[in-house]
């Protein structure tokens, strides 16, 4: 039995199912539930980045009107940081600061205001150290990572011998870049409402991963996960900062224990940077080396980024020079520096974004020095297999994105030599690079019930994180089911719905969607059974091949008369819905293929050569991604990559004091993201891509790699406009001068 070609909705540019919800205001957050006797948690910070508070005064704010509780390290209840996997937490356990912002105390209120007056009056002091602040200054320290990268790889891979390879190369390019530390700055800001219910505790939470935030929950407070209910239905952004549960969500659930009623926690702009993640800086060593005629033959890529003194993250830049080229010598090896800085964290693309700004643009000064055109280098240098493995790629349609999205820009029209396009005073530039991420997936598991009525309820635990999860699940189910997307109801953002992964990764698609599509066609192929084996149905005794399921009916094929629909089947059969459960995880596919999606990004820049002031004028990004859910969300999510793409290259930069260890810019006035006056029309092209091999549905998500490559295309396009190569992100005017 196959569903109708005119349910073919996968891929169809539905408009976002919760479009209504969202600007109508019906979409809840999770700040946003209007729970009885609600309070407000507000959280105090250290001021300092290491040493010890000495004295805690907590007096006046205990005597400010409708203050419930003061949380410190010396009344707090015992709690573990340790515990419940992601990040290790700082949760008032003792006097030890660790970094500038680190909560140290929660007060809590019956409005939000007296909470916040109440939190300025409480009075530290501190017995301050000398923190270690910057990694440039520390680099002796630089340690070899006993964890893995994210994702499971080794810090340190290499093949053949580069050393060796370098030595004897006829030309070679050896340079260090480097990228700063960036916020992920998502338009909602963290929260969580926690709500006692009995030994029920009930908590809405801005995340990416209901499980894993649920988990910690458990760990850090020692509540049994089966009591702990998470809720997340509607999520502001999150680009890597919420996924994971930091310390203020056990800490709202700690504090509404204390006051025995609900307490909203909501971390204001400033709070979101230092205790919740942020991309770490990292200093990154390229070495190519080369024939004259553009064959690379060794490939070096170290990196360092910092760590916090308490846990461990790799920023991974070194993985995709592991795998993006065919050459005989690779090595890419991750050192870390601790700071007393808060953990970084997962952020848009971590690793393939801020590693392809050095890979992507020494490639681009290899094709310089060369004097052969970057496109033509990068295709003399094409990975027929994943060098790093052997393994042939499960499909990689790279060689077609260079074309596509070559021909769109009208790259052949480009003069290579720098500072030869004007359009009047103004420089143009134009470059390009390649934009790589992994396919990843994770086990996940998804329940469908047709209903007496026709409709179907699908259930999946999962998140939209914004990127358009509830959307592309209902376009899923409705293929599956024979059932147009009006008839669907997707539901999503509960743990007592089926376990899904966490939305990071970029395999949401993958994972929650083959859950979904194996759970429709199971509920499909239960009605069906029921019906063929109907006296009183009109398919009875026919062939399942022979019957399509199609808009609520099953058709005969070629006899439209003999049909009967999904209510028809249940009323007769007295039944209230027909339900299935998918189980879905990984097969062996992993060990058999390299699953990779591939891009090409193409950039005009107009720099102006009194000013040195950097515009984005056009961009062209061409993918080959798998099969695409929905035009209009992939199109949506792969620009969002983009912009913050040209946000990385150009203006993000998380600054800190060198003494206190305290972020300065701390807010959207003075961390700059793109807005839409910097933001060119950017035009997205997907290259058709029928992979067999990944998953059932053959996908392989879009949620990171737009911003992959982009900040070397927009490097490669400054050089090319000013004969100025510039190593150092964000690239800012006072370089150019
Ligand atoms: Mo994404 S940075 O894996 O949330």
């Amino acid at each position: 039995m196959n569903t109708g070609d005119k349910n073919g909705v996968i891929g169809k540019p539905v408009n976002r199912v919760d479009g209504h919800l969202k600007v109508t205001g019906g979409a809840r957050y999770a700040a946003e539930f209007p729970v009885a006797k609600m309070t407000y948690g507000v959280t105090i910070q250290s001021t300092i980045a290491k040493g010890k508070i000495t004295q805690i005064d907590t007096k006046a704010a205990e005597q400010v009107p409708g203050v419930l509780a003061v949380i410190t390290h010396l009344n707090a209840p015992k709690a573990s940081g340790e515990k419940g996997g992601g990040r290790k937490l700082q949760l008032l356990q003792d006097n030890i600061v660790l970094y500038s912002g680190q909560h140290i105390g929660i007060v809590v209120a019956d409005t939000f205001e007296r909470a916040m007056h109440a939190a300025s009056l409480v009075k530290v002091r501190y017995q301050e150290e000398k923190p270690t602040i910057h990694m440039k200054d520390n680099l002796d320290k630089a340690y070899v990572p006993g964890g893995k990268i994210p994702r499971n790889e080794p810090p340190d891979k290499s093949h053949g011998d580069v050393a060796q390879a370098l030595t004897t190369a006829a030309v070679r390019v050896e340079e260090t870049y480097t990228t700063p530390v960036e916020n992920h700055n998502p338009m909602e800001p963290h929260a969580t409402t926690a709500v006692w219910q009995g030994n029920q505790l009930l908590v809405y939470d801005a995340t990416q991963g209901i499980f894993s935030a649920q988990q910690k929950i458990a760990g850090a407070s020692g509540i049994e996960p089966g009591n702990i209910r998470l809720m997340s239905y509607y999520v502001g952004g999150g680009f890597g900062c919420k996924g994971s549960a930091w310390s203020h969500v056990p800490l709202a659930a700690m504090a509404a224990r204390q006051v025995t009623r609900p307490v909203k926690l909501v971390l204001g702009r400033i709070q979101m940077y230092g205790p919740v993640g942020f991309r770490p800086e990292t200093i990154q060593q390229v070495s190519l080396g080369a024939t004259r005629d553009g064959k690379l033959t060794a490939l070096r890529h170290s990196g360092t980024s910092q760590t916090s003194t308490f846990d461990e993250f790799i920023e991974p830049v070194g993985k995709s020079a592991g795998m993006l080229y065919a050459c005989p010598n690779i090595e890419t090896s991750h050192r870390l520096v601790q700071l007393d800085q808060g953990t970084p964290t997962y952020m848009r693309a971590p690793g393939e974004a801020s590693g392809s700004f050095a890979l992507e643009s020494a490639i681009d000064e290899l094709a310089y020095k060369l004097n052969i055109d970057p496109i033509e280098l990068r295709l003399r240098n094409y990975a027929e297999v994943d060098p790093s493995n052997k393994l042939p790629w499960s499909s990689k349609s790279l060689r077609e994105c260079y074309k596509v999205g070559a021909q769109r820009f009208g790259w052949q029209k480009r003069n290579p030599k720098p500072r030869s396009m004007r359009d009047g005073n103004y420089l143009i530039g134009w470059g390009m690079a390649t934009a790589t991420y992994p396919t990843n997936r994770s086990p996940a598991s998804a329940i469908t019930q047709i209903m007496a009525d026709g409709t179907a309820l699908v259930r999946s635990g999962s998140q939209d994180i914004g990127t358009g999860t509830y959307t592309v699940m209902t376009q899923v189910a409705a293929q599956a089911l024979g059932l147009p997307v009006e008839k669907i109801r997707f539901e999503l953002g509960d743990t007592n719905m089926p376990e899904t992964p966490v939305s990071g990764g970029s395999q949401t698609a993958a994972s929650v969607g083959t859950a979904v599509h194996l759970a429709g066609n199971e509920a499909r192929s239960k009605l069906l059974q029921l019906a063929l084996a109907d006296q009183a149905s009109p398919l009875y005794g026919a062939n399942a091949e022979d019957v399509i399921a199609e808009n609520g009916s099953l058709f005969l094929k070629n006899k439209s008369s003999k049909s009967e629909t999904y209510a028809g089947i249940l009323a007769r059969h007295k039944m209230k819905m027909i339900e299935a459960r998918a189980d879905a995880k990984p097969g062996e596919e992993k060990q058999k293929y390299s699953m990779h999606s591939f891009g090409a990004q193409f950039a005009e820049v107009r720099v102006n050569p009194d000013s040195g002031e950097i515009r984005v004028t056009r961009w062209v990004g061409a993918f080959g991604v798998g099969r695409i859910l929905n035009a209009k969300t992939a199109d949506s999510q792969l620009i969002g990559g983009i912009v913050y793409g040209i946000g990385m290259a150009l203006m993000e930069h998380t600054l800190t004091d060198p003494n206190r260890g305290r972020v300065v810019n701390p807010d959207l006035a003075e961390y700059h993201v793109p807005v839409n006056a910097d933001v060119p029309p950017i035009e997205v092209l997907f290259v058709d891509e029928n992979d067999p091999h990944i998953n059932p549905l053959g996908v392989k998500g879009v949620g990171e790699i737009g911003i992959t490559g982009v900040a070397a295309a927009i490097a490669n396009a400054v050089y090319h406009a000013t004969g100025k190569r510039i190593r150092d992100l964000p690239i800012t005017l006072d370089k150019l001068l």
